[in-house]
């Protein structure tokens, strides 16, 4: 099973080395596509491993800065250690941050499972306050992002908007697909008229669609804001959008912690294993 999985993760996935990372943002970059790079990893247990975490993202800003490649980072709390302790993985975050800054780039916080939503907020908006260059994804499936939305903005925060990869409860979640449509689109068109910068995260073209109306109805510029996609997920569009003149990011996956990562891309859709055999050509 784990071999089948391993094949299905491929796509979804740069390579298990840092160097996989930056090749594939290259080559994203050749076709006018930003990258936003993720060192795979999540719920480290210790101290050490957490600080294995932030060594990795120090090469990788490196990295990056060396080859030239035009990429913002992302990254998980937990990996950082918030498991272990908030201070923990403040400290670890900010050191990261601070290195960014010190490269001209952009830390995005990816947001987890509903345990870490408050503390990943709260995380963010404290170095918030001393560091521009660092945002932050929220889940339009939770009842409570709207306001989360509205508190990140007041703060000046840039937010990614996601429709959420966790499975969460009725009493916190929208479970039905359309109210998780209707609040994207609502917290969307509320950051597009933001200076903020914000990111809208979807494949979903009706959900794109309304977006690029909105913007151009609102006088929103094209490379004011960024669609974010997967990688391996409709390429073609993603290469469409940049031609069209928008500024198009792609989240690149890397490392050997894989598993968790591909188990929610293939989670997201029942027929995903029809969909990669069927979009190997694409
Ligand atoms: P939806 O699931 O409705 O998909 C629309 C269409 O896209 C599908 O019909 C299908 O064609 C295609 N598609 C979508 N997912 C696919 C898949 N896995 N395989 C094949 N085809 C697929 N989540 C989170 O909880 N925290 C986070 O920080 C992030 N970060 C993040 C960054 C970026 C750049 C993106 C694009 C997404 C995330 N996500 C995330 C994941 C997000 O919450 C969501 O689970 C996926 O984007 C799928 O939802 P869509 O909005 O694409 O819509």
């Amino acid at each position: 099973m784990k071999g089948i999985l391993l094949v299905l993760a491929k796509r979804y996935i740069a390579g298990a080395e840092r160097q996989d990372a930056i090749r594939t943002a290259l080559a994203l970059n050749d076709i006018g596509i930003k990258a936003t790079i993720d060192n795979l990893g999540e719920n480290v247990r210790t101290p050490a491993q957490a600080a294995w975490s932030v060594a990795e993202y120090l090469d990788l800003l490196k990295d990056i800065k060396a080859s030239g490649a035009d990429s913002q980072i992302s990254l998980k709390l937990t990996h950082m250690g918030l498991d272990i302790s908030p201070e923990l993985a403040i400290e670890n975050l900010e050191t990261i941050v601070k290195k960014a800054r010190e490269d001209g780039n952009f830390v995005r916080v990816d947001m987890e499972g509903s345990k870490y939503t408050q503390a990943t907020i709260d995380i963010f908006l404290q170095l918030r306050k001393k560091y521009p260059n660092i945002g932050v994804a929220l889940q339009s499936a939770l009842k409570r992002s709207v306001d989360d939305a509205r508190i990140i903005t007041a703060a000046g925060g840039s937010i990614r908007i996601v429709k959420g990869a966790y499975k969460e409860p009725a009493s916190i979640a929208f479970k039905d697909k359309r109210e998780v449509y209707t609040s994207f689109e609502e917290i969307m068109k509320g950051l597009l008229l933001t200076a903020t910068r914000p990111a809208i995260a979807t494949h979903d073209e009706r959900l794109l669609d309304v977006a690029k109306k909105f913007a151009d109805e609102n006088g929103v510029s094209k490379r004011s804001f960024d669609f974010e996609m997967l990688l391996g997920i409709k390429r073609s569009l993603q290469r469409g959008l940049a031609r069209e003149g928008y500024s198009v990011r792609v989240y690149v996956p890397y490392g050997r912690e894989w598993l968790q990562y591909t188990l929610r891309r293939l989670g997201e859709r029942k027929e995903n294993v029809w969909f990669v055999l069927k979009n190997i050509f694409d």
